[in-house]
């Protein structure tokens, strides 16, 4: 309510020429609100709705409630207890690259905010995979299951994309509860068609190998899950083609959707290039979800991703087969109150 009647309309008022400076504007507030017990205490106060019944165990890890942070909001790994604070029962972080980068241009995020969508073109803005690792030494623990995104550096060329992941997933081993490949962001050229059967195996083989390889030297059995992020893009053979490759390889998880190239939904025609989030994505990621669900049965946990606005949103991703979910935009949009809201509903 407090959000959405004065919290939002006063950032998106000062950040109308680049909604990016409302991100950097919050995610400052809740990196500060990180380093001190006593501001997290409070924000748990208001935020905290805990139930045994919101508990899960999916591909391994223990998660307070299902409702997680989507990949690409905290790409640095600043701002993960106070994010946990407000409640989410998880939080992907990154999406890292290798290489430290700066993106594309600004603007590169753009509001619809009739139809309560972004587009954006980001191109993984991050500190690079060795200065997070460092940071992430002094950093406290967050609190809840965090996974780190991996992305392909812009400057790595397709053919060494293998090594570029593998490198981030070495930096980052101690600090994840599970791993994102994503190969489905739609502003690092090339990327996607790391989604095609061949590539995709070659570098989902080479991921689990290399969690194998650095859960035995620290004398654990089972390494950590490697899941993948697929766009809403594909087609059913397209899909079909990823599970087989998922099946093979042991992959812990699959999260469907990232955002969409398509423009439905819209009302407004636009020439912004970029991926499409938001409430117009939510059809497609339910269809996703679903052709997933009935093409897995049950063989491959999936995370729901793409368009949920509210409880109801939530429900149809966990009925068309999903047993986590993550939101990105509606946190936007809704306020962080949109946590609790559905958690509640979840329980009813
Ligand atoms: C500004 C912005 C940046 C994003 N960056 C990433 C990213 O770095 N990695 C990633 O896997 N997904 C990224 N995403 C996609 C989201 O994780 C999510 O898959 C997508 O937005 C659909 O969910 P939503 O409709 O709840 O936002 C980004 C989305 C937005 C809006």
């Amino acid at each position: 309510m407090l959000y959405k009647a004065i919290v939002r309309p006063a950032v998106f008022r000062i950040s109308a020429k680049d909604p990016e400076f409302a991100h950097h504007l919050i995610m400052e507030k809740l990196a500060f609100a990180s380093k001190f017990q006593s501001l997290l205490k409070i924000i748990e106060a208001t935020s905290a709705y805990k139930s045994p019944a919101l508990e899960r165990d999916v591909f391994g890890v223990h998660f307070p409630n299902p409702v997680g942070l989507a990949g690409g909001f905290d790409k640095n790994g600043l701002a993960l207890p106070a994010l946990a604070a407000l409640d989410f029962g998880f939080i992907e972080a990154g999406t890292v690259t290798r290489y430290r980068q700066p993106g594309n241009d600004r603007p590169r995020i753009f509001r619809f905010s009739d139809v309560d969508a972004l587009i954006n073109r980001m191109g993984f803005p991050n500190d690079g995979a060795d200065a997070i690792h460092e940071r992430l030494l002094k950093l406290p623990a967050a609190g809840v299951p965090v996974g780190w995104s991996i992305g392909k550096s812009k400057i790595t060329p397709p053919a060494e994309a293998v090594e570029d992941y593998r490198y981030s997933l070495r930096k980052l081993y101690d600090f994840a509860a599970f791993f994102t490949v994503n190969v489905s962001s739609p502003n690092t050229p090339g990327l996607r068609t790391l989604q095609d059967k061949e590539p995709l195996d070659q570098l989902l083989q080479a991921m689990v190998q290399e969690a194998t390889a650095l859960a035995q030297q620290r004398g654990n059995v089972i390494p950590k899950p490697i899941l993948v992020k697929i766009a809403p893009d594909l087609t059913e053979e397209q899909i079909q083609d990823v599970i087989e490759v998922c099946l093979a390889r042991n992959v812990g998880g699959i999260i469907a959707t990232n955002t969409t190239l398509a423009r439905d939904g819209l009302r407004h025609s636009t020439e912004q290039t970029g991926g499409l989030s938001g409430r117009p994505l939510l059809t497609r990621s339910l269809e996703v979800v679903n052709y997933l669900s009935r093409q897995l049965d049950g063989k491959i946990p999936i995370i729901g991703v793409g368009g949920i606005f509210s409880p109801d949103d939530a429900k149809r991703m966990f009925d068309a087969g999903a047993s986590l979910i993550q939101i990105y935009t509606s946190f936007i949009y809704e306020g962080p109150g949109i946590i609790k809201q559905i958690n509640k509903k979840l329980l009813y």
